[in-house]
């Protein structure tokens, strides 16, 4: 079942299921702000309002509802799209974007907080849109069309991915030859994992932490689990603030590239013994569990930043303590029989978004110029396309890289005839 639901404002009729509208006024200050800080995006979105590239594609997008991503839909909307947006997850809604979104004409479905049911009618309400190209931050718009629409899937053109775990459930899909449609994998392209995953990341994740805590965390011992690009980002923004960084891994390269980048690795049993902070990044199931909370000391604060809040094992900490107090809005405290207490922050949800406000506009605007040029890229030519996961083209990439420098006012060199003749040869020896 679908339901789009219209709310009445005073000479307008808005589609959507947010908040209150009457915060919208909030939202459109703070999309304008963020948009100051989003120039190869404006760009796109001037360049979108002059050739129209997506007119009349519709397009449904399941992302977090944050300023930036209201930019990324100005921009679609400009280039012709028509547009229907929920959530990617319950708790990252910025209210006041969802209610100013409504207001611009985009259909909105997303209310910070929003329980389970709620979280998937507001898939569906999407897709009662129709829509015929997906824009998705986790998957879960391409699953849900898959398991309950196959009906619609002849109409799709194509999709984007924005994350690693989404990319890694198309993958999966893939390789068991259900994928329903060409996906282009924004994530993979080097102007967003480089950045977002590892920039972003990294400062939103420890503003998030500090947001929900306060904690101070100079001399603190910090425990990232995970040394993907994100948990990179992580470890050297808590090192940055003084923190003794300590990193977990599975894979033994990662885990050689974090001892070579100063941090001390060893198992999560040895950092559950001496961890203040714990911030798991793996995309992994359970990588936090009872036996792990069990050895933590009192006070340890343990939280996520990756996609899905499976990462803890909650129902073991659940399991495990006598009672829970709520501190602070978002820190759930566990005391444990022996009176120790372990601090969950944000239901285990992403931290980031859930406390924090996610990545800088800075950094989300070359995923998002990847996003919009990728759309119109599937929009363009998925007849070309079969039901597989592809890479960001490299002209797409590097354009996104191009305008991100100009806009900061960097030049680099280029090759000369000579070096470029250089570097397509083989037969220069020693
Ligand atoms: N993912 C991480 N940060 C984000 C942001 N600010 N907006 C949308 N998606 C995000």
């Amino acid at each position: 079942m679908s339901v789009v639901e219209e709310r009445t404002r005073v000479g307008a009729t808005v589609q959507g299921d947010v908040k209150d509208l009457n915060l919208a006024e909030s939202g459109r200050a703070r999309i304008a702000w963020a948009k100051s800080y989003m120039p190869v995006l404006t760009q796109i979105n001037e360049r979108f309002e002059e050739t129209r590239p997506l007119r009349d594609v519709r397009i449904g997008a399941c992302l977090h509802v944050t300023t930036e991503t209201a930019n990324l839909m100005l921009a679609l909307q400009a280039g012709g799209a028509k547009l229907a947006l929920c959530a990617s997850n319950p708790l990252s809604t910025q209210d006041d974007v969802a209610a100013a979104l409504c207001e611009y004409g985009i259909p909105t479905y997303s209310i910070k907080g929003e329980d389970h049911e709620t979280y998937y009618r507001h898939i569906e309400s999407v897709i009662a849109t129709k829509p015929q190209m997906t824009m998705d931050d986790g998957c879960d718009l391409v699953t849900t069309l898959f398991t309950k629409h196959s009906d619609q899937l002849g109409d799709m053109l194509g999709g984007c991915e924005e994350t690693t775990t989404g990319v890694i459930r198309l993958r999966a899909m893939e390789k068991e030859g259900v994928l329903p449609y060409p996906i282009v994998a924004v994530n993979n392209a080097l102007t967003k994992h480089m950045f977002d995953n590892r920039y972003g990341t990294g400062q939103s994740t420890l503003d998030g932490i500090i947001r929900a805590t306060n904690v101070l965390l100079a001399g603190r011992v910090v425990v990232v689990c995970g040394y993907g690009w994100c948990g990179r980002g992580i470890a050297s923004r808590a090192a940055g603030l003084g923190a003794h960084v300590v990193v977990t891994e599975i894979d033994p390269r990662k885990a050689i590239e974090a001892t070579m980048d100063g941090y001390h690795v060893m198992s999560i049993a040895e950092a559950a013994v001496i961890g203040d902070v714990f911030v798991t990044v793996t995309g992994n199931y359970h990588v936090i569990r009872g036996e792990h909370f069990k050895l933590m000391k009192d006070g340890a604060i343990v939280c996520n930043s990756g996609h899905f809040n499976d990462e803890l094992d909650l129902d073991a900490i659940a399991e495990m303590a006598l009672r829970k107090t709520q501190p602070r809005e978002f820190v759930e405290q566990f005391e444990l029989h022996d009176g120790r207490k372990v601090c969950i922050l944000a239901q285990g949800r992403l931290i980031n978004l859930a406390a924090g406000e996610g990545h800088p506009a800075a950094v989300m605007d070359m995923s998002f110029a990847n996003q919009a040029l990728c759309a119109v890229y599937l929009a363009q030519r998925h007849k070309e396309l079969e039901k597989r996961v592809y890479d960001v083209p490299l002209e797409i990439d590097e354009e996104v890289a191009a305008l991100k420098l100009s806009s900061l006012g960097i030049s680099i060199d280029t090759l000369t005839p000579e070096q470029s003749k250089y570097m397509a040869s083989w037969s220069e020896g020693t």
